[in-house]
């Protein structure tokens, strides 16, 4: 295997997958629309290969954009998340429509940016998180020793000498029984030792005392004792600033600024040991990551493997240049062209370069087409895929073979309840030709129609549920027809119900 890169979040080759894995990965959860799958496939697979590239060539490919064109819910959404997930990219998805030009109100376009690169902070900051969630617990069992019984060295100082206090009221106050509990009277009796020389014999007393309420600690005995601890909590004055293009670039941020600058402030609480595990170990484990490497790593992520969806690109299709102080859509794709041409965006966490920014667009293109892009915006989307309605055939699939087909959800949700449903193929059927039937003559959702028709066919079901004597449920055509027929039939109501 070829190391790419020294930074570790570049993958190999190897490690990345291949089209024809990611096509198979995306078959787990979308039925059909091969075309689709197989376009955002090979987009993905050439930035691992764009990685592997020499320097002065890497920076000379482009990446691919695509558009996807398709009516309503047949799954272009769902095959950008997708992915997204399984290439653990940062990925965000915006509504084209909600940007407008500069000088309007509405997002700046920007803000895409500056959205995907938070998100990718959190991204790399969770991850490493869990890369030092254990020895940050580790850590944590340390301090909540200290505050349960302080070290004998710190003795001398008054700050301890009050912990000790507050730790021999707990004592009085029942939380920590001193008739009942030998180990508490030891401690006791460990605190009223004189406080001046730490003898060998005591160190190691206190040791094998620290030993015992570690074991207790982990027994989860002592859960419920209360412990005052400092919780650092920095003041963020309320200025906000309005600037001529809005709140939005605020962003780049004086709150943030202002707060890294202003002093801690601790404040002391007193919270049960449960709770105060929490509260240190989130404060170690963000004493434990680096967060200027973070940010650096999750800036090349975003610059690298970032994906952004473009949704309703169709909506800001057009050119006709409308006289008057409405937005007009040309305007709109002139402000978005720099992004995906590549340009410098000024995020909170520095400079991103959004030149290989993947950009996925998406849209049902019913009244305008790609074609009324302007001409820079039509090149920048080379790849055009057309996703295909979807049919009765179709339906059936999606219904019960995805992972997390509609079928096995309502199953699973039933079980909750200790009711166990069948549904049988012909029952499958028979939703599958309603579902077409009603697509037909009321209007074209796509597989969102088999959400309505499912919660509708599952209504009385998930009222019931609890009261149900019968436990074991089976859902067959006869029952499908009796629950949905009747709305079926009568198109004025299902355009309601349906
Ligand atoms: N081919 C498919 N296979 C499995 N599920 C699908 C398929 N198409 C759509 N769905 C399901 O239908 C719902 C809507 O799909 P999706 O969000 O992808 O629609 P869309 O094509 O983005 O529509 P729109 O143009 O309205 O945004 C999702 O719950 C999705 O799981
Ligand atoms: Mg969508």
């Amino acid at each position: 295997m070829s190391t790419l890169n020294s930074s570790s979040n570049q993958k190999t080759l190897a490690d990345a997958l291949t089209p024809r894995q990611i096509v198979e990965e995306l078959d787990k959860y979308i039925i059909g629309q091969a075309e689709a799958k197989r376009s955002v496939a090979i987009a993905l697979r050439n930035r691992a290969r764009r990685q592997m590239l020499e320097d002065d060539m890497r920076d000379e490919v482009a990446p691919k954009n695509i558009i996807m064109i398709g009516t309503t819910g047949v799954g272009k959404t769902e095959i950008a998340r997708r992915l997204a997930r399984l290439v653990e990219a940062p990925f965000i998805k915006v509504e084209a429509s909600k940007y407008t030009e500069v000088g309007y109100v509405g997002r700046d376009v920007e803000s895409m940016i500056r959205d995907l690169a938070d998100l990718a902070v959190n991204m790399v900051k969770s991850e490493q998180a869990e890369i030092v969630k254990e020895k940050a617990l580790e850590l944590t069992e340390e301090r909540l020793l200290d505050f349960l019984i302080p070290p004998p060295r710190s003795k001398m100082s008054p700050d301890s000498a009050e912990k000790d206090a507050e730790l021999t009221d707990e004592g009085e106050e029942g939380q920590i029984s001193t008739e009942a509990d030998p180990l508490a009277l030891a401690m006791q009796q460990f605190d009223a030792a004189e406080r001046t020389e730490i003898s060998e014999q005591e160190q190691e007393r206190y040791l094998r005392t620290r030993e015992k309420f570690r074991q207790r600690l982990r027994d989860g005995k002592l859960e419920d004792k209360p412990i005052e601890i400092n919780v650092s909590n920095r003041t963020v004055p309320f200025v906000e600033i309005f600037s001529p293009s809005g709140i939005e670039e605020m962003d780049i941020n004086l709150k943030d600024m202002f707060g890294s600058m202003l002093p801690k402030q601790e404040k002391k609480r007193r919270v049960p040991i449960s709770e105060a595990r929490q509260i240190i170990a989130q404060e170690e484990a963000e004493k434990l990551i680096d967060m200027d490497n973070v940010i650096s790593d999750a800036v090349a992520r975003v610059e690298n493997s970032g994906i952004v969806f473009l949704d309703e690109i169709d909506k800001i299709a057009g050119r006709e240049s409308k006289a008057g102080p409405d937005v007009s859509r040309e305007g709109v794709q002139r402000d978005i062209l720099p992004i995906i041409e590549g340009s410098t965006v000024m995020t909170k966490h520095g400079m991103v370069r959004t030149d290989h920014i993947l950009f996925i667009a998406s849209g049902a293109f019913h009244v305008s087409k790609p074609s009324d892009l302007i001409p820079e915006l039509q090149g920048r989307f080379p790849i055009r895929v057309e996703l295909k309605s979807l049919n009765e055939a179709d339906f059936k699939r999606i219904l019960t073979e995805p992972k997390n087909a509609l079928g096995k959800q309502y199953i699973a949700m039933l079980k909750t309840e200790d009711i166990d449903v069948t549904i049988t193929g012909d029952a499958i059927d028979e939703i599958a030709a309603l579902a077409f039937q009603v697509n037909e003559s009321v209007e074209d959702i796509g597989a969102r129609r088999l959400h309505t028709i499912m919660e509708k066919l599952f209504d009385e079901l998930s009222f019931d549920a609890p009261d149900l004597a019968e436990k074991a449920i089976t859902v067959d055509a006869a029952y499908v027809t009796g629950q949905l027929s009747e709305i079926v039939k009568d198109e004025d109501i299902s355009k309601y119900i349906l």
